[in-house]
């Protein structure tokens, strides 16, 4: 037997019982004589003490211990030295007196401390990322992770949902990314897609009768990395037959909440869930995905300034552009230089400058004080501008005149850094809201034509069909996103489930029928054995356990993580395979 104990086990009513206990050594201490040792394992420390006087062979032997060595101990548990208890320690009342000590394997002195929670160079943690594992952060998230599966798997389960596998080799599910590909050795030239998201097979499972369907699904996309997003990622992927889009909400909200309540300390910050519409958002915070955690709302000027003589604003104007404005609370302090830093923080969103104006006390209220456009305006449009903004004295006020896309990008991005540097952003508040009603389709500049705002399956809002034959870009999706503190944590739609109105998309999208039915003929078969309404929803697992453990980005929730740049540093993935690999493919590499 290699342990009677895990090492986080022993207390106080453990006093004089012999124990053996097996790990890592986390420390060593050489006190006068006596050796202490931190034993490690994955439920916590104990100390084990070695005394030479009563044990020298073992004290001895403790004493060539190194941090990592694997070691067994065996000893009698004792009550720790008056003043010598560590309360931050759940074992911290005793300790063990070592009478045995087996060596069970050495370790090589690791690249970074497993025992400090230091900084450490992140590829070097990918690089021996078995090493980064033990250390307790990533252990606590990696925990923190299984948590939050299990409570989805019994939650859902308790729902009535049925939990079904799909296929990894299947063919392309496009959620707007690239595929990656495999080829067949068995089928020269031909290949399968690793699936985007199981959006094709959960809706086929509709078809098929498995009502109430989740799946905790590995989904695969090649598109460019980024700190909220890996090439492989976990999905939560749930569908539903017989609902309309407020049932879908009301099972995942009821989910999150349970979620939180269980296993966070963080406080949800608005019950039920405020439910946004895409154009009141993007109106207030000027992307899809606000953190709702504060206000520094943006605010749309355009038309006070259409007729000013400020070129910038009343030009960007009448080119069909917007001017907006945020305040930047009690910011009025900053110099040319902070300003011109937020200049150039914008300028990386495409906007062209930043237009400020710091606010003063005036005789009949606030007035404009140093500023970069008030020589361009009249004192009644500044006192509009100001007014509509409620800018107070000290204030400053930032804007943007550019295209509506860049102008909401930026002041959008900008409101953010704000938020960071007022230090607006609580971080023991989980703001959850709803985001609906989004645009069905898109205009795809390039190409000239639609593009569906989500993906080819989702419904317009009913009363938005007519709509498709007049004035198709007014028309809303049935699309639903969730979003927690600025992050999108799950999206998703009710489907279209009638093969006229999919015959119509396909048409606005320019899709031919015969391409259509190349790429989707199986499900466009499918829907016409009997298809009943039905929607269904995704929720990024890694994105929300990183939220939930406070982590910046998700490669720290994601046990072996790809790199930025998508590679595995550990095992040195993707790499080149032989020239008999690649003939069996049938491929021949340029
Ligand atoms: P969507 O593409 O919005 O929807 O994805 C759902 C959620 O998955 C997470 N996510 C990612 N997480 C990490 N890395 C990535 N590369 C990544 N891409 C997406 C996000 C996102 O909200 N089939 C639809 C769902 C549906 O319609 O039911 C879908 O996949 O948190
Ligand atoms: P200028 O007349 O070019 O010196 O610009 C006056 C002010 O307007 C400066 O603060 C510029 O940063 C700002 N500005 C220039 N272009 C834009 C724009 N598109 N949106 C907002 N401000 C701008």
């Amino acid at each position: 037997m290699f342990r009677t104990h895990t090492c986080n086990a022993l207390h106080l009513e453990h006093v004089g019982e012999e124990v053996t206990l097996s790990g890592w050594v986390h420390r060593r201490r050489d006190h006068g004589g006596l050796v202490f040792i931190d034993l490690r394992d994955r439920w916590g420390l104990t100390q084990v003490v070695f005394d030479p006087d009563t044990n020298p062979e073992v004290h001895k032997l403790a004493q060539t211990l190194r941090n990592e060595y694997v070691i067994q101990v065996k000893g009698v548990v004792r009550i720790r030295p008056e003043g010598q208890a560590n309360p931050n320690l759940d074992t911290g009342e005793i300790e063990v007196e070592g009478r045995e000590l087996a060596i069970l394997n050495k370790a090589k002195t690791p690249p970074f401390d497993i025992n400090k929670e230091l900084p450490v160079d992140e590829m070097l943690r990918l690089r021996y990322r078995y090493l980064d594992l033990r250390r307790e952060r990533l252990q606590r998230n990696i925990v923190l992770r299984h948590k939050v599966v299990r409570y989805i798997r019994n939650f859902l389960s308790d729902e009535d949902f049925v939990e079904v596998e799909t296929p990894i080799l299947f063919k392309t599910t496009p959620e707007g990314a690239r595929d990656y590909l495999v080829p067949s050795r068995v089928h020269p030239g031909q290949f399968y897609a690793l699936p985007q998201s199981p959006q094709q097979l959960k809706q086929l499972l509709m078809v098929a009768g498995y009502d109430r369907y989740f799946q905790i699904a590995r989904c695969f996309r090649d598109e460019d990395q980024r700190g909220d997003r890996q090439p492989e990622f976990t999905q939560l992927d749930v569908e539903m037959s017989f609902v309309d889009q407020t049932d879908i909400l009301d099972i995942i909200e009821r989910l999150m909440i349970g979620l939180v309540d269980t296993l966070s300390d963080a406080q949800i910050m608005t019950k039920p869930f405020p439910r946004l519409s895409y154009y009141d958002v993007m109106d207030r915070y000027g992307r899809d995905n606000p953190d709702i955690r504060f206000g520094l709302e943006l605010s749309d000027i355009s038309s006070l300034v259409a007729d000013s003589s400020f070129k910038v604003f009343s030009d960007t104007v009448s080119q069909g552009g917007l001017v907006k404005g945020i305040n930047a609370k009690g910011l009025g302090g900053y110099s040319r230089k902070q300003i011109d830093d937020l200049t150039d923080y914008v300028k990386n969103f495409g906007a062209k400058g930043l237009a400020w104006l710091v606010v003063e006390a005036g005789e009949a209220g606030p007035v404009a004080g140093r500023s970069s456009f008030a020589k361009f305006l009249a004192e009644s449009d500044m006192a509009a501008i100001i007014s509509q903004l409620a800018g107070e004295p000290r204030d400053l006020l930032l804007f943007v005149a550019d295209k509506p896309a860049v102008t909401n990008e930026s002041l959008g991005r900008l409101r953010l850094e704000l938020g960071d540097r007022l230090g607006l952003r609580d971080d023991n508040l989980l703001a959850f809201c709803w985001v609906i009603d989004f645009p069905f389709l898109m205009w795809n500049e390039d190409e000239q034509r639609w593009d569906p705002s989500h993906h080819l399956f989702t419904a317009p809002v009913d009363e938005d069909i007519p709509l498709l034959d007049t004035d198709p870009g007014q028309a809303r999706g049935k699309q639903h996103d969730l979003v927690l503190n600025g992050n999108e944590v799950a999206g998703g739609s009710v489907r279209i489930h009638q093969r006229e109105l999919q015959e119509q998309l396909f048409g606005l999208i320019g899709l031919e029928i015969d391409h259509a039915k190349k790429q989707f003929g199986h499900m466009l078969e499918a829907f016409e054995y009997g298809t009943p309404p039905h929607g269904g929803i995704a929720s990024g697992i890694d994105r929300l356990v990183m939220l939930l453990a406070g982590e910046p980005n998700i490669r720290e929730v994601i046990a072996f993580p790809k790199s930025q740049a998508a590679m595995d540093l550990m095992a040195g993935a993707p790499t080149e395979v032989t020239e008999e690999q690649l003939k069996e493919l049938h491929i021949k590499l340029r």
